[in-house]
């Protein structure tokens, strides 16, 4: 498996196999993998010659600076396992943050059409300048035909649609269903964190939200919030931070709901100080 931590020596690799005519498929990641990364890696080499996968822990996403510090770093392990996938077809980028960020680390500032206020964005200051900058410099560098985000990260993937859309990026685009443990828990390199009451106690998540999309087809967004926020307040070890039901195309919380609309809840929960988020579908 190729390793590169200098993107001028990925850039020259990668143009050599686009002389064959190569598509690469890209998988930004901030390392820790786990089954989910997988999932995206193995769907990118179904439809590509080759995957990038890049692992960088991109400190101008971070609004607290004690969660980048504690952010798991695996690299070896990480390789390790994209191994079992493909040695061949996979090319991992791990970069340091002077090879990405030259001079100052610093975000660039972006408006993705209001898509940057809501949720993640209003709970974590900077936290999309921090991803836009990263995407679109990774982007940049590896210029992919392709590149695969998670549905866990709902927003984030709507955003970087946008940024493609808005900077007229040449890369499709593509978000995968999430990946969740057997108990429900929507997979996440943040869950190996987790001490082991929080994570019997995280599961609860997933089962809320999928009372809460039940209750959804008869009950306004209203109460529905309401109830969810009551069974949280039952909970010991799970606070919950946010959780809200939003149009999926424009991210705005439901005032009233249309059947024209496609809604789906998002949540925000500490576990511990691990802070974990999930969303589901709910029409
Ligand atoms: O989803 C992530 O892991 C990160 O936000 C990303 C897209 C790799 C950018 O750092």
């Amino acid at each position: 498996m190729k390793i590169f931590h200098n993107k001028s020596e990925l850039s020259h690799h990668l143009s050599n196999l686009r002389v064959n005519k190569g598509s690469v498929g890209f998988v930004p990641t901030m390392g820790a993998l786990h089954n989910g990364h997988l999932s995206l890696v193995t769907k990118g080499l179904s439809e590509n010659d080759y995957i990038v996968v890049s692992i960088f822990v991109n400190p101008t996403q971070f609004d607290n600076p004690e969660d980048l510090v504690k952010y798991p770093r695996t690299l070896e392990a990480d390789v390790s396992l994209l191994k079992t996938v493909s040695d061949k077809t996979i090319i991992v980028y791990a970069p340091s943050v002077e090879d990405i960020y030259t001079d100052t680390v610093k975000s660039q500032s972006f408006r993705f059409d209001g898509l940057e206020h809501e949720m993640e964005g209003a709970f974590r200051d900077g936290h999309f300048n921090g991803v836009g900058t990263i995407v679109k410099r990774l982007f940049e560098i590896v210029k992919p035909n392709r590149a695969y985000f998670g549905e866990k990260d709902f927003q984030q993937l709507q955003i970087i649609k946008k940024l493609v859309e808005l900077h007229r990026m040449p890369v499709e685009v593509i978000g995968c269903p999430i990946h969740r443990a057997e108990d429900g828990l929507a997979m996440s390199s943040r869950n190996t964190r987790l001490t082991k009451h929080h994570r019997t106690a995280a599961p609860f998540i997933y089962k809320t939200l999928k009372a809460a999309k039940v209750k959804f087809g008869t009950k306004s967004a209203k109460n529905v919030t309401e109830w969810v926020e009551k069974q949280f307040k039952k909970q010991e070890l799970l606070k919950l931070e946010y959780f809200i039901i939003a149009d999926s195309k424009t991210l705005k919380p439901v005032k009233r709901k249309s059947t024209k609309k496609t809604y789906r809840a998002f949540i925000a929960v500490y576990a511990g100080d691990v802070r974990l988020i999930d969303n589901i579908a709910l029409n």
